[in-house]
């Protein structure tokens, strides 16, 4: 493990004014995109969907990385360019997904496991050949009655460990993403609670393995009722909230935090950023990876227009200087 190449990535890829794209989706999830807004499933239209977001003029001024699934890593532009030489020529890191999707713990129903360990070196060092210098691994936990249990967090926990061991052996920059799920109708102190226990498991487990903290992303949800609760939690709050949560529970070796959008509002999710930022100065570099706040409304105008390729791009650098400006605290 090389800790200079580890902590040069996390600062890279997390200082201010830039954040990370999520462009990751499974072909699944992709496709449930695509089918929303009428766009046919098909490979060539992912890849052209993903040309579209890769090249958009100016990307860079606020997009220090992005990541990408493996059907997308392999794929190029109409051109016969690589998306990964697209991105680097840009001098955005490429960063890729690698778990599996999810599984059923076994007498926790509803409850998942995260998928993927299996032959995870191999790809691992496929993915740097392609010049992966970033990686990424997600967890979900519901917020209900008993869940998060032990058993979820736990197990979820020593996976998370694992992934991260074979990242950084490799000067792989491991992203951890607990995702604590926006579904339901909890409040924002049940969400705090849920956040803040399963952080503590996480970081006690990989302190127990060895992990090198500051050489890894931690990638969180922000701390906010649940969608379907009565009362939604005003922006001040989630920072607040968020921000306690987040000083209490990471360690403070962590240099490095990005955060999932969610399934908030594209503008709920610059607000709440900008927010935090107001609060600050903060202890770490703090910014954004979004998938659904930086993509929804570029989705939804290129599937009406689909000449209108640098019509789309506009939509995703509004976005993407939108909470680039968040990022800075600086936007209105
Ligand atoms: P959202 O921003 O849409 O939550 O996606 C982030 C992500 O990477 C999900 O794994």
């Amino acid at each position: 493990m090389n800790k200079t190449i580890l902590e040069n990535t996390v600062a890279r890829l997390t200082d201010s004014p830039k954040g990370i794209l999520a462009a990751d989706e499974s072909n699944p999830t992709c496709n449930k995109r695509f089918a929303a807004v009428g766009i046919p499933e098909t490979e060539e239209n992912r890849r052209q969907y993903r040309e579209l977001l890769f090249t958009a003029p100016g990307l860079e001024q606020y997009i220090s990385g992005v990541i990408l699934y493996d059907e997308t890593i392999k794929q190029k532009t109409a051109e016969e360019k690589s998306f990964t030489a697209a991105l680097e020529s840009k001098g955005i890191d490429v960063g890729i997904k690698v778990d599996a999707g999810l599984g059923d713990i076994p007498e926790r129903a509803g409850e998942k496991f995260t998928k993927g360990l299996e032959g995870l070196a191999a790809r691992l060092d496929e993915y740097k050949l392609m010049c992966a210098t970033f990686a990424k691994w997600r967890a979900v936990y519901s917020v209900g009655k008993g869940t998060p249990s032990e058993k979820c967090m736990e197990m979820n926990a020593e996976i998370f460990s694992e992934y991260v061991r074979l990242c950084q052996e490799r000067d792989i920059v491991p992203i951890i993403e607990p995702e604590v799920l926006l579904d339901g109708d909890y409040s924002a102190e049940e969400c705090y609670q849920a956040t803040a226990k399963n952080l503590d498991v996480v970081f006690s487990e990989l302190k127990n393995s060895g992990a090198y903290l500051s050489g890894l992303i931690l990638k969180s949800n922000m701390v906010l009722a649940g969608k379907d609760a009565p009362a939604k939690t005003p922006p001040e709050k989630v920072a607040e909230l968020t921000l306690k949560c987040l000083k209490a529970h990471v360690p403070a070796e962590v240099k490095g935090i990005v955060f999932l959008s969610g399934g908030q509002t594209e503008e709920k999710a610059s607000l709440h950023l900008n927010e935090m930022h107001k609060q600050g100065p903060l202890p770490w570099n703090l910014t954004f990876s979004y998938s659904r706040a930086l993509q929804n409304s570029v989705l939804i105008y290129w599937a009406e227009h689909r000449d209108d390729i640098a019509g789309a791009q506009k939509l995703l650098l509004d976005a993407a200087k939108r909470n680039s400006l968040a990022s800075v605290g600086k936007h209105k």
